[in-house]
């Protein structure tokens, strides 16, 4: 573990030594601010051509820009070993001390930020090129799972959606405040969804009877407004809306957007930046930006899948692509 001081204003820990900090006894005169770490289930995807396409080695100083439940964090530090060191970061609060406590004794830092603010990051740890970045978009299982967190049109909880629950509106608010084109237009376009305009009224009608507070509500109003019977759909009628308003509640085509701009400067001439998304909305704007960026060569022409005794272990990476392109200039 190489020594880095901990700077006050960007929040950044070592995974080795705050644990007990931590993981404070529950009271029930104090309630800490969110949930205790409950053991992780998600399983990250294309592990292997992650590390492969990285091309790290041992003393090797990456970053890992959605730190979620730390897999792809923990092999990556697993290979750079005690010389090297991981910087990893997540807007998730929750996922963030969960990673503490897990990746203890690891050569890992970690903060809450977003992966935009990982120049500065970088910087504060006197590591402002590195030889790798990962994104690994979109939400986890636990997240998923986790019915208090919102994200879920499968189990009934509070309409939140918020990758950090105390950063900006959660998803109840945007429902209650956006006029009905502009609920339209978002479930359109970032949940490609051909119905968002009854969508959208069936939402406001709703609405001026009584605020629509919780994910089971809303589903249920999304299944009603949609034409057909929901359950001869091959996936569940709410998926597209739910994905439309996580996107914009947490403006993840803004971040995106933006990563891809600033972060090519965070590498190393050689280093090479990873991202895999999950959908379309993210993937092109990653093959776009890779394309036509003075600073990288594409090395992925296509991108890579996962395998299917993969997709049979882990569902969930059926739809996954990674990308990866190298700095040269
Ligand atoms: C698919 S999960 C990552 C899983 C992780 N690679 C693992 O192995 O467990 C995506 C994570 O990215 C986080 N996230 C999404 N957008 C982010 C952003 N703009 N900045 C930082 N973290 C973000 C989410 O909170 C979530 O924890």
């Amino acid at each position: 573990m190489i020594e880095v001081s901990q700077p006050a204003n960007m929040g950044l820990r070592k995974t080795s030594t705050v644990s007990k900090v931590l993981a404070p006894r529950p009271s029930p005169l104090t309630p800490t601010p969110y949930p205790m770490p409950t053991p992780r289930v998600h399983i990250p995807v294309l592990s292997a051509e992650v590390l492969a396409g990285l091309r790290l080695s041992p003393g090797d100083r990456v970053a890992d820009g959605t730190l979620g439940a730390g897999g792809h964090t923990r092999s990556m530090a697993e290979v750079v070993g005690k010389e090297g060191l991981v910087v990893s970061v997540d807007r998730d609060p929750e996922a963030v001390a969960a990673a503490e406590v897990n990746l203890k004794g690891l050569p890992v830092m970690v903060a809450v930020a977003n992966y935009t603010e990982l120049p500065e990051i970088l910087a504060e740890v006197k590591q402002p090129k590195v030889k790798g970045i990962l994104l690994d978009l979109g939400l986890s299982s636990d997240q998923l799972d986790a019915r208090e967190r919102g994200f879920s049109f499968q189990q009934d909880g509070p309409l939140d959606m918020r990758f950090n629950p105390e950063e900006g509106g959660s998803a109840a608010e945007w429902i209650a405040q956006s006029e009905e084109k502009e609920l339209a237009d978002l479930i359109y376009q970032y949940g490609e969804e051909r119905f968002s305009r009854r969508i959208a009224r069936a939402i406001v009608q709703r609405r001026q009877e009584q605020p629509i507070r919780t994910t089971g509500e809303l589903a249920q109003i999304v299944r009603r407004a949609i034409p057909g019977n929901p359950r001869a759909a091959k996936i569940d009628p709410a998926t597209r809306t739910f994905q439309a308003l996580r996107i914009a509640v947490n403006d993840e085509l803004g971040s995106l957007k933006k990563a891809l701009r600033v972060l090519p400067d965070c590498l190393e001439r050689g280093g090479r930046l990873a991202i895999i998304s999950f959908h379309s909305l993210e993937d092109r704007p990653v093959k776009e930006a890779f394309r036509s960026d003075e600073r990288l060569q594409v090395i992925t022409k296509k991108p890579m899948t996962a395998s299917e005794e993969e997709i049979a272990r882990n569902p969930r990476s059926r739809s996954a692509k990674l990308r990866i392109a190298e700095r040269i200039a």
